[in-house]
């Protein structure tokens, strides 16, 4: 395949034989690093590099990485093993790793990685084409955080698919016990509301009917003038914009005011993702998560009152330090109380740096937690299944994504509840269609678009 080359003009200063490139940017981890991803994008397009379609055809490879568990970096060093090879080829290859990982191991990477032309951590993108231009002659880390650095005024090069993704909010000051993310993303501080405003607008003129606001705790959002609640009714007033999503609130700043906004704006998908991480008030106290069990299912119950038809998901993590049978056993009593209508499920994993790898041994076993892990999802699963198959019969409002991957003119989309509906259609994407679902699966809910007579 031939690179794409983005007829774009290099900016003044730098020297076009030696700036001018292709840069295939990986993406790895969260939304946030989707996000980032965009924004590091339009930094190399201003600079005049162009977007390359494979790791074989680019002068620059990126990958923008993740840290949150160990597996996070250990698919990230086996990629970096099979892209060294490249390097065969072509010598003058930059290879960088940037985002949390770049952060998280800094120097160590490039001890244990002698090929690693560039780390980087998320603070440092402004400087990414200047860096990337350096490393052709001497390799450089970038891993300072810096807690003013917003990203003002850099507008995202969308990738693709319906949805804008718009970062209100970087970094965190939660310090769970068990997380990295304060440490490789730094203080919370969130950007201005106008400036997320102004993104929204260029989002809708770009074609944008659907935006999610991210940031790790996105409701303890404010810019000093302006909370989460108001931002997202400024969000919701913008011409063009129907659907408004948020990911990830904490359940400790889930404010009445809150739950009122998200009841009373149309525009706001009555889908919540709400991370429990455990069912326990003891492991919920030694993770730092500042709710109880009791709590939390309060407000799953306030949230319920309120708005009629809520789905919601949330984050679980098994086998945390001290976790025992009754534990766990409190978290499975949790899931089957709440009936989520999915989870993202996960044994925990021991990082460097956090206070629990400081302070809390990691008393569970491997097997233990696989075994915990397993019925967790078997569980989930059945719940999935069962709360899918209840929306048989309805007829939900599906904005197209694009065309399904199993099964001859089929395309998917998803609803205003974040579930994944395939049907046989030939819409285009980006469009809204009224489905009547027919059957459900554990994942997804399939129907037949409802054709107005
Ligand atoms: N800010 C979000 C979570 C972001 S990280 C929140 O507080 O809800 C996404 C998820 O990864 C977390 O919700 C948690 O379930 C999981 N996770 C984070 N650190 C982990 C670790 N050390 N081991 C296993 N899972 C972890
Ligand atoms: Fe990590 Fe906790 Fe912050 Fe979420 S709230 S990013 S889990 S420290
Ligand atoms: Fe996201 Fe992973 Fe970083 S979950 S914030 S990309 S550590």
């Amino acid at each position: 395949m031939d690179t794409v080359l983005v007829d774009i003009a290099p900016v003044d200063g730098l020297d076009p034989e030696s700036s001018v490139g292709s840069v295939f940017i990986e993406t790895y981890g969260c939304q946030m690093n989707v996000s980032d991803s965009e924004l590091m994008r339009r930094v190399l397009n201003d600079a005049g590099f162009s977007t390359a379609t494979s790791p074989e055809e680019a002068d620059v490879v990126l990958l923008n990485t993740c840290a949150i568990r160990e597996h996070a970096e250990d698919r990230v060093i086996g990629r970096l093993g099979q892209l060294r090879h490249l390097k065969i080829r072509n010598p003058d290859l930059v290879l960088g790793v940037c985002g949390c990982m770049a952060k998280h191991m800094s120097e160590k990477l490039m001890d244990r990685l002698p090929y690693v032309d560039l780390v980087m951590g998320p603070d440092s993108y402004r400087d990414l084409a200047d860096l990337v231009i350096q490393s052709k002659n001497e390799p450089s880390l970038s891993v300072r955080l810096d807690r003013t650095e917003h990203y003002d005024g850099v507008d995202p090069v969308r990738s693709d698919g319906v949805t804008a993704w718009i970062t209100v909010q970087r970094g965190c000051d939660k310090f769970c016990t068990f997380c990295v993310v304060p440490y490789v993303r730094g203080r919370e501080r969130s950007v201005r509301a106008d400036e997320i405003v102004r993104q929204v607008e260029v989002a809708a003129e770009e074609g944008y009917r659907d935006v999610t606001l991210l940031g790790q705790t996105v409701n303890s959002y404010t810019d000093g003038a302006c909370d989460f609640s108001e931002l997202l009714r400024r969000v919701a007033r913008v011409p063009g914009i129907d659907r408004v999503r948020f990911t990830s609130p904490h359940p400790s700043d889930f404010s009445e005011r809150l739950i009122t906004t998200v009841a009373e704006v149309d525009e706001l998908c009555k889908f919540i993702h709400l991370p429990v991480q455990s069912g326990s008030t003891r492991v919920l106290e030694r993770m730092q998560r500042t709710y109880t069990r009791e709590s939390y299912l309060d407000l799953v119950d306030r949230l319920r009152d309120a708005i009629p038809n809520l789905a919601l998901s949330t984050d679980v993590i098994v086998g945390f330090p001290g976790e025992t049978a009754d534990d766990f056993g409190e978290t499975l009593d949790l899931v089957r109380h709440v009936r989520f209508d999915f989870a993202f499920m996960f044994k925990y994993s021991d990082r460097e740096g956090t206070i629990a790898h400081r302070e809390i041994p990691d008393t569970v076993s491997e097997a233990e937690k696989g075994i915990r892990l397993t019925s967790l999802i078997d569980l989930q699963s059945r719940i999935s299944a069962e709360v899918n198959g209840s929306y048989v019969g309805r007829v939900l409002n599906v904005l197209v994504e694009g065309r399904a991957r199993k099964g001859e003119g089929r395309v998917f989309g998803k609803s205003d509840g974040f579930k994944t509906v395939v049907f046989t259609s030939e819409t285009e994407p980006n469009t809204f269609v009224p489905v009547r679902i027919t059957s459900a699966t554990q994942k997804t809910l399939m129907g037949e678009a409802v054709v107005a007579r």
